[in-house]
């Protein structure tokens, strides 16, 4: 396996801690919250298929939003704390290995690219707040396809971006469902497990699979020449 042209990342759940939201909910206890954002994420990713499936984009931001009246009225939460719960998913804080995983990686491999569901606006935003913008040459968003994760065409905007063949491109996602899609567009991936999850029985495996980001670096140096 060669070292890749370029890396791509996804956001939500691999740069960014989506278990981290709900903060705002100060009446539900530490369990109640885990159960909400989980709901929230869940149906937030039922959603972006069901509206791709059924030909009805629209984007991250409202999808979020739907996602999160259904986790709020499920659940019995006013509305009050809707705005403030977006305006946390916008601020939304990285994984505490983010920042000096991406900059160990990026003095290997250059090229470090976004590729996520989220709107740009969203992902600036977030990138912003957590002071790792800089790391990145583009942001790529599946608003520009109007279709979400894991139709083919988001992979190939990766790989249409860095003008690479598809295997010459790693792409790192904590989710792994989005790894297969990944892979079946022909990608390099890299699973990060921090959960220490089941691999999804979708036909692919990871080509490469870590705890957290920080042993990505090492990794690439031992399973490509
Ligand atoms: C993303 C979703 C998969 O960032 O979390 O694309």
């Amino acid at each position: 396996m060669a070292k890749p042209a370029a890396i791509a990342f996804d956001a939500y759940g691999t740069l960014l801690d989506v278990a981290s939201l709900g903060s705002e909910l100060a009446n539900l206890d530490g369990a109640a919250r885990q159960r909400f954002v989980a709901l929230w994420r869940s149906k937030q990713l039922e959603y972006t298929w069901l509206r791709t499936l059924m030909g009805r984009y629209v984007d991250f931001e409202s999808v979020s939003g739907e996602a999160l009246r259904y986790a709020m009225k499920s659940m019995d939460i006013g509305e009050k704390e809707f705005d403030s719960l977006m305006d946390g998913l916008r601020k939304i804080h990285c994984f505490p290995e983010v920042q000096s995983a991406l900059a160990g990686l990026k003095s290997k491999v250059p090229r470090l690219a976004i590729l996520s569901n989220g709107t740009p606006g969203m992902l600036t935003s977030a990138l912003e707040a957590n002071g790792i913008q800089g790391y990145f040459e583009t942001v790529l968003s599946v608003d520009a396809v109007r279709r979400y994760k894991p139709d083919p065409r988001v992979y190939d905007m990766a790989t249409r971006h860095f003008r690479a063949r598809p295997r010459e491109l790693l792409f790192v996602s904590s989710n792994g469902w989005d790894i297969c899609g990944a892979a079946s567009c022909g990608l390099t991936t890299a699973w990060c497990n921090r959960s220490r999850a089941t691999f999804d029985e979708l036909g692919y495996s990871p080509d490469i699979e870590v705890r957290s980001l920080d042993e990505l670096a090492g990794k690439i140096d031992l399973v490509m020449t």
